[in-house]
């Protein structure tokens, strides 16, 4: 089986990747390799901050890697959080999922159109000449309440389309089946296979 690593210290992420490449390749974190810097995510783009992952971890330690960043972008919002989605509701200091919910309802609040959808882009990093990306997406609604206890991050107020329920209430079996990052990570697998 190959083995590659993932640049991530999210270990959602981590657990997804795992379930969705399955026997693929196997997945190895990056405190396997002696990597436990933290990367400053300073672009602008999805491929950017993808992009600066994946090459922050081959220029130090010599292993092909992919990262992906990804975010939530809701269209009464032009497209905000977006690549911020993590630091939306706390610029500067930690990543707070809880806050980062609770701002989503109170800007969503006078708003009828709630359309959202999540964004993936992978970077594959040293495996080529240059580096490779690969793009997922998932549409849906974001709802008015948070539910659900599973997943991580939006998960409890993303309704993907044709489903009545939030990621967090689907589960990671129906989530993994059709989510930005199986989307992205199922275009990886087909263009390594
Ligand atoms: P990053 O790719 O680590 O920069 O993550 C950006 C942020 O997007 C995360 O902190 C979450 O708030 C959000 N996010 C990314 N993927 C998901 C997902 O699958 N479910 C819910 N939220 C997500």
């Amino acid at each position: 089986m190959k083995k590659w690593v993932f640049a991530t210290n999210n270990q959602h992420k981590m657990v997804e990747a795992k379930q969705i490449l399955g026997s693929f390749a196997e997945i190895v974190s990056l405190n396997i390799i002696d990597f436990y810097d933290d990367i400053e995510e300073t672009a602008d783009s999805f491929e950017g901050n993808a992009l600066i992952k994946a090459k922050t971890v081959f220029d130090k330690t010599g292993f092909p890697c992919f990262a992906d960043d990804s975010g939530l972008c809701v269209l009464a919002l032009n497209g905000r959080p977006g690549v911020k989605s993590a630091r939306y509701a706390n610029e500067l200091g930690p990543v707070d999922h809880s806050l980062n919910n609770q701002k989503l309802l109170n800007e969503l609040q006078s708003q009828s159109d709630r359309s959202a959808f999540f964004v993936t882009v992978i970077c594959a990093y040293g495996f080529s000449e240059n580096p490779i990306y690969f793009r997922g997406e998932v549409h849906g609604q974001i709802a008015t309440d948070l539910s659900g206890a599973e997943g991580f991050g939006y998960d409890p107020l993303f309704i993907p389309q044709g489903y009545d329920k939030t990621f967090a209430e689907l589960g990671a079996i129906i989530k993994n089946s059709m989510s930005h990052r199986a989307n992205a990570l199922n275009k990886m697998k087909l263009h390594f296979s």
